[in-house]
């Protein structure tokens, strides 16, 4: 039996949780594919050397996360007919057209299931399982540290401040957690998944989103009340006019299959017309979990599983998309204030779906649940409401999802 040499960069909480995982699975590996992998060097800011790494390895791992040193040895691995597996989401949604065209002309395998929802397969489900499919639509909960936080608030009634801080306690949000709350790690994550989806490349920069920072307990407790829940959803959506990636907190009917997703889980629908609709759902982080999906990849490369993508054609992004919206009002309750409302929302050729109102006199609350419009329409309506004089705060729109599968 030959082993096969594996190069490992980074020694962290993956890289560790990955030595370990494939100590323990060496064997059953080596009855599946013939080959016993074995780890040939390590290199992490202390130790080793990553060109006698490269020298003597078929595959290199990349656990060390970052862009600019990452893209640097990933790129000299691919270069040097190297596989590369990689769970490195920034990374990918900056250059993933360049490292799979490399791949692609050395003959070698770029394998990264482990950068997007953990140890859900859905990397490999998009580019085997449904390669033939022509999908329409994703809905991903692709962040834990924000469904985590998100699920709190609703859980507990806390407030969003409360709810960071008890995520951090436990492990589940970094001290510094602003690519998770702020959208930009869901934002990397949806990058890689519309590329696969729909064929084209797509980059970080076409990704519009936002974060959960402005959402308080109060928009959860309203919206339960309309059989919503709130979740940071990233959509990827194939439109007559080109393809639309984005990020935003969203509402969602409670039959939607995201909506009983709770905790750190992650979870990604996809639609298509020849499957109806998919959903899988699973730890979207952690050491072992992600070591796991990294694992995947690495037999997938021992057992010749095919290497990478052909070229892509770029699509038009579409930036104004159409979409139903949760709106929140707060208003001074005298007669007129509804239909001067609901007169501005029909200028705009909304219509409304669904209204609460909490409390009476100055500050009254005001939730309206619209029928699908598009968000520039919703802008200038919320921006003439906002004039009103009997309007005190300035209204604030969610995106809601009302699709349920039955
Ligand atoms: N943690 C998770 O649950 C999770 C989940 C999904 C994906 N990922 C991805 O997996 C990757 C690794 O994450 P992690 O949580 O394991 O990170 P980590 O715990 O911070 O470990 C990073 C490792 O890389 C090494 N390293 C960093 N910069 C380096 C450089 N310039 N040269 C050489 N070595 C360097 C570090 O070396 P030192 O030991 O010397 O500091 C450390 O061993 C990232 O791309 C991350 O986004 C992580």
């Amino acid at each position: 039996m030959t082993s096969f040499r594996i190069g490992l960069l980074g020694h962290g909480t993956v890289g560790a949780a990955f030595e370990a995982l494939l100590d323990e699975r060496a064997e059953a590996i080596e009855r599946l594919t013939g080959r016993r992998p074995e780890i040939v060097g390590v290199l992490t800011r202390s130790r080793g050397d990553f060109d006698e790494i490269l020298e003597r390895s078929e595959l290199v791992v990349e656990l060390i996360g970052g862009v600019e040193q990452a893209y640097d040895y990933v790129r000299r691995a691919l270069d040097a007919g190297r596989h590369v597996v990689t769970a490195n989401k920034q990374l990918l949604s900056r250059h993933a057209d360049e490292l799979a065209a490399l791949a692609r002309e050395r003959g070698v395998h770029l394998g990264f299931e482990a950068s997007v929802a953990g140890v859900v397969p859905v990397i490999r489900v998009l580019r085997e399982s449904l390669a033939g499919a022509h999908i329409d639509r994703i809905h991903g909960i692709v962040n834990g540290t924000t469904n985590f936080i998100l699920s709190e608030m609703s859980r507990t009634g806390s407030g969003y401040e409360e709810a960071l801080a008890q995520a951090q306690e436990l492990g589940y949000a970094e001290a510094d957690p602003t690519d998770d709350v702020g959208g930009a790690d869901a934002a990397a994550k949806m990058a890689i998944l519309a590329r696969l989806a729909f064929d084209a490349p797509v980059h970080i920069d076409d990704v519009r989103y936002d974060g959960i920072a402005q959402i308080t307990g109060a928009d959860i407790a309203y919206a339960r009340e309309l059989g919503l829940s709130l979740k940071l959803i990233g959509t990827a959506e194939r439109l007559p006019e080109g393809i639309s990636v984005r990020v935003h907190p969203t509402f969602i009917a409670a039959g939607h299959p995201l909506a009983s997703v709770g905790g750190s889980f992650n979870a990604v629908t996809v639609e298509s017309d020849a499957i109806t609709e998919i959903t899988m759902s699973g730890p979207g982080a952690g050491g072992s979990q992600t070591a796991s999906a990294v694992l995947g990849d690495v037999v997938a490369a021992i057992a010749g599983a095919p290497a990478a993508s052909p070229p892509l054609e770029r699509l038009p992004i579409v930036e104004d998309v159409t979409g139903a919206f949760y709106v929140h009002m707060e208003v001074d309750d005298r007669p007129g204030v509804l239909a001067q409302i609901a007169g501005i929302f029909g200028d705009a050729g909304a219509s409304i779906k669904s209204v609460v109102q909490h409390g009476t006199g100055e500050r009254a609350q005001l939730i309206m649940v619209t029928h699908p419009l598009a968000r520039s329409r919703m802008e200038i309506a919320l921006d003439a409401i906002g004039r009103l004089a009997f309007v005190r705060s300035a209204p604030r729109a969610i995106s809601v999802i009302d699709e349920e599968f039955e």
